[in-house]
């Protein structure tokens, strides 16, 4: 008998409904092909909630999403909701998300399919391969430290944030992964820039405290993040999980993500501490917007969210050998050429529509 797992699907604005649609035959697959249980529930986000009840999320659904071993979320907003009070905007109800579950862990691959390495902006023989894990932490950092402001001195303004870390702020992000390099390459690199900044000494003193005490199995480097932005171009497969601070996981997270291609290639996953089960607090989701340029007509890449799933069965359900599978399925379709809209080259071609493209990696999946 199989554990079951609970997800709660959030399929939110534009194309995320549309990208959504393609994940469920995915689970359904599983279900039905690997003796998997999920016990799936669905909710509103975004606009969508708000539409339905004057709120971008429910305090029903936050309470959902608090209980679930996953949270899958589409994505939100639209120029319908552009005027709305800042209260309600459809970003709120993700930011409420990321907030309540504390998901400080904020995880970025950068995974360059071999089909689509001419898409990069780097060579192919640079890029191709190239199978990266950032992890930012997302919920500290100069982005919330005090004091922050503009004030005036001297006569004149100045702005001021502040970088700001404690012990257990480094050290959970960093066991976050070591926990995850267990899983990859078993390599981490640290990057922070402890040669001009306090936090940045502390950083790394407590990456490599908690490296040496509970993780030797692992192996650790520190780079100046600087240095690191500059290997992640020159030389991207030298890396397996990156762990960095909010600032600088923002900004290297991006660029890494680019190296790479398309945004609708793109999954993300945040998580939290480990609930009583073991499984850590996660939402999964694509980088993705909601795309209202291309909403409704059956356009959307459904790929970056079909990989969010595929992050949720390796980091939430411990399914490697699944999440390993669905990769395999996207690749081999890629390979074959099948290829939504968005990812058209200057060679041309007839676009698949985001149905067939699920279609065709469900195919894969059972070939
Ligand atoms: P976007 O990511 O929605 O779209 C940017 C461009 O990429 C568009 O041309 C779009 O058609 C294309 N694109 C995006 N995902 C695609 C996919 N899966 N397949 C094919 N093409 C795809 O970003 P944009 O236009 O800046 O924002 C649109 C709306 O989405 C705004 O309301 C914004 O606030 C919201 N947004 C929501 C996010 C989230 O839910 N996490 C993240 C970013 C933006
Ligand atoms: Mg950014």
């Amino acid at each position: 008998m199989t554990d079951s797992y609970s997800l709660l699907i959030l399929p939110g604005d534009g194309i995320g409904p549309e990208v959504m649609a393609e994940v469920r035959k995915v689970i359904d697959w599983f279900q039905a092909n690997r003796g998997m249980r999920f016990d799936v529930s669905e909710g509103l986000v975004g606009g969508a909630a708000y539409d339905a009840h004057g709120a971008p999320l429910s305090d029903e659904t936050m309470a959902q999403a608090q209980a679930v071993d996953a949270v899958l979320l589409g994505a939100v907003g639209g120029p319908k909701y552009d005027n709305l009070d800042f209260s309600v905007k459809p970003e709120r109800g993700l930011l409420r998300l990321r907030k309540e579950m504390d998901l400080f862990a904020n995880l970025r691959p950068a995974q360059c399919f071999d089909a689509l390495a001419d898409f990069s902006s780097l060579k192919r023989d640079v890029v191709a391969g190239l199978d990266i894990l950032i992890v930012r932490e997302l919920t500290s950092g100069v982005y919330f430290g005090e004091p922050r402001g503009i004030f005036t001195e001297n006569g004149e303004r100045v702005g001021i944030n502040t970088q700001r870390y404690t012990e257990s702020e480094i050290a959970r992000v960093a066991r976050a992964a070591f926990d995850l390099a267990r899983k990859r390459a078993g390599r981490v690199c640290s990057m922070e820039k402890a040669n001009v900044m306090e936090s940045g000494i502390l950083w790394r003193e407590v990456v490599q405290k908690i490296h040496d005490e509970e993780y030797a199995d692992v192996e650790l480097s520190h780079m100046y993040a600087d240095n690191g932005a500059m290997q992640l171009v020159r030389n991207p497969r030298q890396f397996d999980v990156i762990v960095t601070d909010n600032l600088f996981g923002d900004i290297l997270s991006d660029a890494a993500a680019m190296l790479t291609g398309s945004l609708g290639m793109l999954p993300s996953a945040s998580l939290g501490a480990p609930a009583a089960n073991g499984r850590p607090k996660a939402l999964y989701e694509p980088v993705h917007g909601s795309a209202p340029d291309i909403a409704g007509q059956g356009k959307a890449n459904p790929i970056a969210c079909i990989l969010s799933f595929a992050m949720a069965l390796r980091y939430s359900f411990a399914e490697a050998q699944a999440a390993d599978d669905l990769e395999a399925a996207v690749e081999k379709v890629l390979a074959e050429g099948a290829r939504t809209a968005d990812l058209m080259g200057p060679e041309g071609g007839t676009p698949i529509s985001t149905s067939a493209m699920g279609d065709r990696i469900i195919a894969a999946l059972a070939g």
